[in-house]
């Protein structure tokens, strides 16, 4: 949830733009050591169409893993003796500083003030819990053998602090490319499930697993219903008319993590009051939660429900190519998340307004945890420079800022190639 790396702003110089990501990641590879690297790790990033704060209620979701995305390239240095010492070395072109984890990693409870900090806790924490669960014990010949050490080199096109998962999207690139190392291919949910427990163990954010989820299970032309509980993910496909449309609003927060916590909170004393395991076990509020819940805990509670009630009719439309429909949804679940949620901001509904009253826009919402960052937007693919001439001038004039539109294609999840 915390944007790694490195400073906020563009992922790389105006002249560099045009380079992709992996591109550029090979590069800085044969920059920093010396020599070619041997692996290419790809990550992507997610947006969310709708399903927002229900994942940690055991809820479903429907998110894209989209064509922004980070890259590794690597080489693990125990080939040649000399080539490195027993570590993970991760240099990254918008961080002078690396990440350097020493192998073995730290132990799971180490304290807080002796862990890294900046976008090398992400690193790490993969790391720590790689060794602590044992995850890489059982494979073959490497059993007991742990992480292997590798040095590497990031780069990234997905923009930071935005609320579109550049920290899972790293988190899962350092898990592929240790298990892949070892010799190790876990199921995409154990791999999930590890990040997120680096995130909420070792970074110390509270967050669900939709954005690691997401990340790793993304099939490209396809959303994903998810399902929290269970863990199911379940491809809808996207109709090929349709853009997705991920409006950067160019705000950004400090104090989401707080402002995030207390939400988890009020939504399990919303559970807890209304005598369920979680929010998901409800599919309406029943007849007195007035008098069972607070006012805050209740408008919390008819969020949820009525969030997960939309995240299968969007995806029952989407399915049946119905993208105005899908539109009021999400329109519906922005209101929700505004006004029940409490979770917008001033720059995500002024984005949501401008894209509402632009031509060929089915529907849209903000996306992510809240308060800045992003929105998304179901656009007509053949009406997209309308959509745009009119959208930036109406969001500039509400706002004073420029937002960035990114026209989206769904993608794989996170994959590993030789590349030599
Ligand atoms: C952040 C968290 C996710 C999820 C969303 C809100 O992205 O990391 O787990 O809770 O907020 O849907």
């Amino acid at each position: 949830m915390t944007p790694p790396p490195g400073r906020p702003g563009s992922a790389a110089g105006p002249g560099e733009r045009a380079v992709p990501a992996a591109v550029r990641a090979v590069r800085a590879f044969v920059a920093a050591y010396g020599r070619e690297p041997t692996l290419l790790v790809r990550s992507p990033a997610r947006v969310n169409l709708i399903g927002e704060h229900t994942d940690y209620n055991d809820g479903l979701c429907l998110p894209v893993a989209i064509d922004r995305e980070l890259c590794i390239a690597l080489r693990r240095t125990d080939d040649v003796p000399t080539a490195g010492d027993a570590t993970l070395r991760l240099v990254s072109e918008q961080d002078p500083a690396p990440a350097v984890v020493g192998l073995p990693p730290p132990a799971a409870d180490t304290p807080p003030p002796a862990r890294a900090t900046g976008w090398a806790r992400y690193v790490q924490g993969v790391a720590v819990q790689l060794a602590a669960t044992g995850e890489l014990a059982a494979i073959g010949e490497l059993a007991g053998a742990g992480l292997v050490p590798w040095q590497g080199a990031l780069a990234s096109d997905i923009p930071l602090g935005a609320g579109l998962s550049s920290s899972a999207a790293l988190e899962l690139a350092v898990a592929v490319a240790c298990t892949h190392l070892a010799g190790s291919v876990p199921a995409p949910t154990e791999l999930a499930r590890l990040a997120q427990r680096a995130e909420n163990t070792w970074v110390g954010a509270a967050t669900g697993l939709l954005d690691q989820l997401a990340c790793v299970g993304g099939i490209a032309g396809h959303a994903l219903r998810i399902d929290c509980r269970t863990l199911t993910i379940t491809p809808v496909p996207l109709p090929a008319g349709l853009a997705v449309v991920v409006i950067d609003t160019g705000s950004r927060r400090e104090l989401v993590t707080s402002a995030y916590a207390d939400r988890r909170a009020e939504c399990e004393r919303a559970a807890r009051a209304l005598a369920v395991p979680a929010l998901r076990d409800l599919e309406a509020l029943p007849a007195d939660a007035a008098s069972r819940l607070d006012p805050v805990a209740l408008r919390r509670a008819r969020f949820v429900i009525a969030e997960n009630a939309r995240v299968d009719a969007v995806a029952e439309a989407l399915a049946r190519g119905d993208a105005e429909a899908a539109g009021r949804l999400l329109l519906a679940g922005h209101r929700g998340i505004r006004d029940d949620f409490e979770v917008s901001g001033p720059e995500l509904d002024a984005a949501v307004a401008a894209a509402q009253a632009a031509p060929g826009c089915f529907g849209a919402r903000m996306t992510g945890g809240g308060f800045a960052g992003c929105a998304v937007a179901l656009v007509d693919r053949t009406r997209l420079d309308a959509f745009t001439a009119a959208f930036e001038p109406a969001y500039s004039a509400r706002t004073g800022r420029e937002a960035v539109l990114h026209v989206c294609s769904a993608v794989a999840g996170t994959s590993v190639t030789a590349l030599r």
